[in-house]
């Protein structure tokens, strides 16, 4: 701690970035107090006389005098008649206690380790690890659509538009089940395009897909009330079912879907499954429609819920997308689940459930508790958006795009990577799995020489339960051109080949 002043250590203080856009007053009162609270100034430091400092600095007198009247009056120094201005003995004690208070945070060797002082929710939070989603390396990212032919100039004319007609109402707090015009596109989209049987009071606007399987996991599931879960399954699912500390019940896929045998011999007291029908994640197998009617049987007379995850059932290539689970369940047992990351662009943060309608004022509550609601300008845009049909040309339009891209990678992987990996073709979805049925070509080596050349390759094993796991690759394709999907594909040939 320094005992003198030194007015190099304050100029350097008065250059911080966050000060430059402050009076000069008040720049030199932040920097003093800024070194004062560090414990760069300590107590009974006497500060230069303010006529001597403005002259140092070159500013007026007056300017100094404020900045120290300042700090004066805040307690931060005191002034002394004839003597001059000190740092405060009282703020230097304080100090020197938060500096030791702070010694004793410090992580010792070997001492407590991280997420200690949680709950047990919060523990089983922490080490799900949460989801990692800041796509930096686009190349074979899962999910990602392409964001740049996003129609931006007309989303902005539309905002803009709500922004004029509903200044008022947009800015203060919405319905936390979701704006009424939203609910109204959503449950029309959903009873057109994917055969659902929805009407708005049954639709919950919620930020993400990733919401909607948390409040399921808070709402559906107890201790002895566990989750059956598709294997392979998606991750995100997963862990917002390990972070509500449910047990999850593993069911296997086969080539129709998840077996509704297994479903059906289930003895877990689970409450509820959850399931990907229309692609599922990541096999991208369809659920075949003797299963569905299995599926919902099996809901209805055993009293439980289906949670229907239908993420990227809009690009679907190969023939019209079967209907959704939601359309077909007379017992209303489902709940359907869907997100506008896929259709429109991640960053949006929007999703949606329809609910039975038992499970409405149940889920719109613990959504009033979580955060509210989500902006009401961008339900408002959204549903203009939908209204005026821009989502539905978008979305054909993006799914002429991705079939051709599919197709280029397809093509790329049977040119470049013949003899290790086996592409499946999936007949939708916005990525491919690859298999490495090649001894010799494990995933996690395949995955280290990726890695080397700048390419992030999504494992498929860590998708898996059990003994059993899959080797290979879940390759996103969707966000990148004919021509990157071929210069990725390259590149990952050659760093595989330099093994
Ligand atoms: C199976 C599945 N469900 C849902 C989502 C979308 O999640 P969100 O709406 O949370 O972005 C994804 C994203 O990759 C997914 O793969």
């Amino acid at each position: 701690m320094a005992t003198t002043f030194q007015l190099d250590t304050l100029k350097i203080r008065m250059n911080d970035a966050a000060l430059q856009r402050l009076d000069l007053h008040h720049r030199i009162q932040r920097a003093l107090r800024a070194l004062i609270m560090d414990g760069v100034l300590g107590p009974r430091v006497k500060l230069p006389a303010t006529r001597g400092l403005a002259k140092s600095l070159g500013v007026s007198r007056d300017t100094v005098e404020n900045a120290y009247v300042q700090l004066h009056r805040d307690g931060y120094i005191v002034r002394r008649e004839g003597s001059g201005s000190y740092v405060s003995e009282t703020v230097g004690i304080e100090l020197r206690g938060a500096t030791r208070k702070r010694a004793k945070l410090e992580p010792k060797p070997g001492a407590a380790q991280p997420g200690t002082g949680l709950s047990r929710r919060g523990r089983a939070i922490l080490d799900s690890g949460g989801v990692s989603d800041q796509q930096v390396i686009k190349a074979f990212a899962t999910g990602l659509p392409e964001t740049r032919t996003f129609p931006t100039g007309v989303w902005e004319r539309l905002q803009r538009q709500v922004m004029k007609d509903s200044r008022d109402h947009v800015l203060l707090h919405g319905d936390p089940q979701g704006a009424e015009p939203l609910r109204r596109a959503i449950a029309a989209h959903l009873n057109l395009e994917r055969g659902a049987k929805v009407v708005p009071e049954q639709v919950l606007v919620l930020s993400s897909t990733r919401q909607a399987l948390y409040l399921c996991a808070q709402l559906l599931a107890d201790a002895d009330k566990p989750i059956l879960m598709e294997n392979p399954g998606y991750f995100g699912a997963r862990k917002a079912f390990e972070a509500a500390e449910t047990r999850i019940v593993p069911i296997d896929v086969d080539a129709q879907g998840i077996r509704t045998d297994l479903l059906h011999a289930d003895r877990s007291g689970a409450s509820c499954v959850y399931v990907t029908p229309s692609h599922q994640y990541p096999t991208g197998v369809t659920l075949s429609l003797e299963r569905r009617l299995a599926l919902i049987a099996w809901a209805a007379r055993h009293g439980k819920w289906i949670i229907e995850d239908d993420y990227d059932s809009e690009f679907h290539y190969d023939g019209s997308p079967t209907a959704c689970v939601q359309g077909l369940d007379r017992h209303q047992r489902t709940l359907y689940l869907g997100t506008f990351s896929k259709t429109l662009y991640p960053g949006l943060r929007m999703g949606y459930m329809a609910l039975p309608l038992e499970l409405v004022d149940a889920f719109s509550r613990a959504r009033s508790i979580m955060d509210g609601h989500t902006p009401q300008i961008l339900q408002l845009t959204l549903a203009r958006f939908m209204e005026d049909g821009h989502y539905h040309s978008h979305v054909r339009a993006m799914r002429k795009l991705y079939a051709g891209r599919r197709e280029v990678l397809l093509a790329s992987l049977v040119k470049r990577l013949d003899g290790v990996v086996q592409a499946v073709r999936p007949p939708g979805g916005l990525q491919i799995p690859c298999l490495l049925p090649q001894p010799g070509w494990t995933e996690e080596k395949t995955v280290r020489l990726a890695e080397r050349a700048g390419l992030r390759l999504p494992g498929l094993s860590r998708l898996y339960a059990g003994e059993f796991r899959q080797l290979g690759w879940l390759l996103g394709y969707a966000s990148l051109t004919a021509y990157e999907i071929e210069d990725a594909v390259l590149r990952l040939s050659n760093a595989l080949s330099s093994a």
